[in-house]
């Protein structure tokens, strides 16, 4: 960026970024909610009231992880994580491994991990990878039927949301990729970071969203492509 020599970046990625290693995005054709209501699995009422139903789907979406691999999306983040002169901090409301398994560190998972559990009795979170179900017994507290997946349902609060907001605070460059800007407080952050006055504002999507209009420079294409595009072009102007 001119004139700035370390500027402060924060990307922010959701489902789009995952889309070409095989993982499902949640709303268009093929998306998970499609044909769905969200709340019918993604909700602590859901969880009450069918418990078997959501620990299926959760079941399932751990599972598919052993089948898809990082794209050239989340490797190409990494290398702008490794290489950037300013402060970096990759925010994702993704619930997959995938920016991890490409070598991410500076990440925070606003809405959970799949790989991930939490005890309701014990309150402990727990790394995860098999199947959970309603008798599935905690091995911190030893209490049965008492863990759930450390997924950030739909009325709950996200996780990080005081670091996020610092991180804003000061954000000269905000990227966000993949994602719908639906929901909130995730589609409101290329708000709130212009208002703290980053001067770019970059959107990487298949197509025009609902919060495109906050942005400097819209580019319609895939993130396997517009993504390794976008960070040799910010590390030319850097480094
Ligand atoms: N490259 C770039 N963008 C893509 C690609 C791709 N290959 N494939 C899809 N997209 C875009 C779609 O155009 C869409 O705008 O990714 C976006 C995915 O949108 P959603 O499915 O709504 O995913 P996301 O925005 O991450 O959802 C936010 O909603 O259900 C909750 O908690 C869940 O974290 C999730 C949150």
């Amino acid at each position: 960026m001119a004139g700035l020599t370390h500027p402060n970046l924060v990307v922010l990625t959701g489902a789009g970024l995952s889309a070409e290693s095989g993982v499902p995005t949640f709303r268009g054709t093929y998306g998970l909610w499609e044909g769905h209501h969200v709340e019918e699995v993604a909700s602590p009422q859901a969880f009450k009231a069918v418990p078997e139903m959501v620990h299926r789907f959760y079941n399932m979406r751990r599972a598919s992880l052993k089948t898809v691999e990082p794209n050239a999306a989340h490797h190409a983040l990494v290398r702008l994580e490794k290489a950037w002169p300013g402060s970096f901090l990759h925010v994702t409301q993704n619930v997959d491994d995938l920016n991890e398994r490409a070598g991410a560190e500076k990440l925070l998972h606003m809405h959970g991990q799949l790989k991930k559990i939490r005890c309701l009795n014990c309150r402990n979170v727990m790394h995860w990878e098999e199947d959970l179900d309603i008798s599935t017994v905690c091995p911190e507290c030893a209490t049965a039927g008492k863990l759930r997946p450390d997924i950030v349902w739909f009325g709950e609060v996200p996780y990080h949301i005081e670091e996020i907001s610092q991180a804003l605070e000061t954000v000269d460059i905000f990227v966000c990729i993949g994602t719908s800007g639906v929901v909130y407080p995730a589609a409101g952050f290329a708000r709130q970071a212009a208002s703290k006055g980053a001067k770019r504002l970059i959107e990487i999507n298949l197509e025009a969203t609902e919060i495109s209009s906050h942005f400097t420079d819209q580019r319609q294409g895939t993130a396997g492509e517009e993504v390794p595009r976008l960070v040799e072009e910010l590390l030319k102007e850097v480094l």
